[in-house]
């Protein structure tokens, strides 16, 4: 069978990171050019609707003059939140009581975690976020569901079990020995089974004994080739119950330091109020944080510092942190990282905002040698964007005089509406 495909669209590709200083957004064009998809792989894009004469009897697909990006990559989500998003009124530790954990408890049952796991991914899907790194619960039932869900699309996803052993209520705490055993299980079976990837999960500092941070970090020495993820610096008072529970610890970067906790395949989570020492040690190891705008200001966290992040050259990803953020979509949280930057005084380039959300957040993840891009070699992943989805969207972009005035509309104002089409592995969903 012909498994080849010609996409055809306004195709927008990075060949550089747009945030280093002497980028020229004028080199960024978005031609109307011919994607080749090859086994779910793009093989190449081009001006000519043949690359060559195996493509002769290949399905052809013009989007007309939509813009097609690499699919959205959602660097931190909690799927297992997805049915209390937008939960009224709390702060962080106040929420994880009132909302979170209640719904956790609930995925120990293999069904209801099916459910909701599919719920998640078709929300993904729709809103044009082809891969994501997930929290599941401490539950393995949750891990599976999520794999499982994300494997029967054929997606390319990095989830792991959350492990907790303390300050978390009965029935939703593991402890040191089963975190570590049923997160090593799980990393035998599902670690690069297809395109599944495994991340070691301890919550956040308070909720893991120092015993359980050390099994976890000992297991991540054994499986190096794992991400791990976990939460950093999001609220005041919650790194103030740090200090208390962990006296001896310089910061809280320092409390995953100590037990083998950090290193360049780390994500951690919000990083918003951070000491010097922190901001140096994560530039030092070449570690990764997720901005999760939406959730920042729907939680009240704070401003986290893109444009200070990517001057010392820290990895940045972007994220939703469903369902501590309010939106499935990557669009609303652009327009969050835009309006946050501005309120710490910089105007992030539309080009920015969407190479965070694709190629930034693939590269935090070390996943953008695959996904994260349009470009030869990687998966044919992909989001088509309309850029007259609403009228009011329509009547702003028709005044546009180049392609970014274009496109900014859609970001600031566009949701699933604005999603023509998403590709994953070169099926269309
Ligand atoms: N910190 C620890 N757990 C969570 C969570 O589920 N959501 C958010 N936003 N922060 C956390
Ligand atoms: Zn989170």
């Amino acid at each position: 069978m012909n498994n080849r495909k010609i996409i055809k669209g306004r195709v927008l590709s990075f060949s550089e990171n747009p945030f280093k200083h002497y980028f020229n957004f004028n080199s960024l064009l978005l031609d109307n050019k011919h994607i080749y998809v090859n086994n779910g792989l793009i093989e190449g894009i081009g001006d000519t609707p043949n690359l060559n004469p195996a493509y002769d009897n290949a399905e052809r697909i013009d989007h007309g003059d939509h813009v097609i990006t690499a699919g959205f990559v959602d660097a931190h989500v909690h799927y297992p939140q997805t049915a209390i998003i937008a939960s009224w009124g709390k702060r962080l530790i106040d929420w994880l009581n009132t909302y979170t954990f209640p719904e956790e408890m609930r995925f120990g049952d293999p069904t209801y975690a099916a459910e909701i796991a599919e719920r998640y991914v078709e929300f993904a899907l729709h809103n044009g976020t082809t891969s994501m790194a997930s929290y599941c619960t401490i539950h393995p039932e949750s891990v599976e569901a999520f794999f499982t869900a994300a494997a029967d699309r054929n997606m390319c996803v990095v989830a792991g079990k959350t492990c907790m052993d303390r300050n978390a209520p009965d029935g939703l705490r593991d402890s040191a020995k089963s975190a570590y055993d049923d997160s090593k299980a799980l990393i035998e079976r599902w670690q690069s089974k297809g395109r599944a990837h495994y991340a070691i999960a301890p919550r956040f500092s308070p909720t893991s004994t120092p015993e359980q941070l050390e099994a976890l970090g000992a297991l991540w020495a054994e499986h190096p080739e794992c991400l791990m993820q976990t939460h950093l610096s999001e609220q005041t008072d919650e790194i103030a119950w740090v200090r208390e529970l962990f006296p001896n610890a310089r910061d809280y970067l320092d409390t995953y330091e100590t037990f083998g906790l950090l290193g360049e395949r780390g994500l951690y989570g919000h990083a918003i109020h951070l000491e010097p020492r922190e901001m140096d040690r994560l530039a030092e190891v070449g570690a990764s944080v997720v901005h999760c705008p939406t959730s920042n200001t729907f939680i009240g966290s704070g401003l986290f510092n893109t444009a200070g992040m990517m001057a010392r050259e820290i990895n940045v990803g972007v994220a939703t942190d469903t369902g501590g953020g309010s939106s499935f979509s990557m669009l609303r949280t652009m327009a969050a990282t835009y309006e946050i930057a501005q309120l710490r005084g910089v105007a992030l380039h539309p080009a920015q905002l969407l190479w965070l959300a694709t190629c930034g957040s693939a590269r935090a993840l070390h996943l953008d040698n695959q996904i994260g891009n349009i470009a030869s070699g990687m998966a044919a992943d992909m989001v088509v964007l309309d850029l007259a989805s609403t009228p009011a969207i329509a009547q702003r972009s028709a005044r546009a005089e180049d392609i970014w005035e274009e496109i900014f509309p859609t970001i600031m104002m566009g949701d699933d509406r604005a999603i023509a089409a998403t590709y994953v592995a070169g099926q269309r969903v």
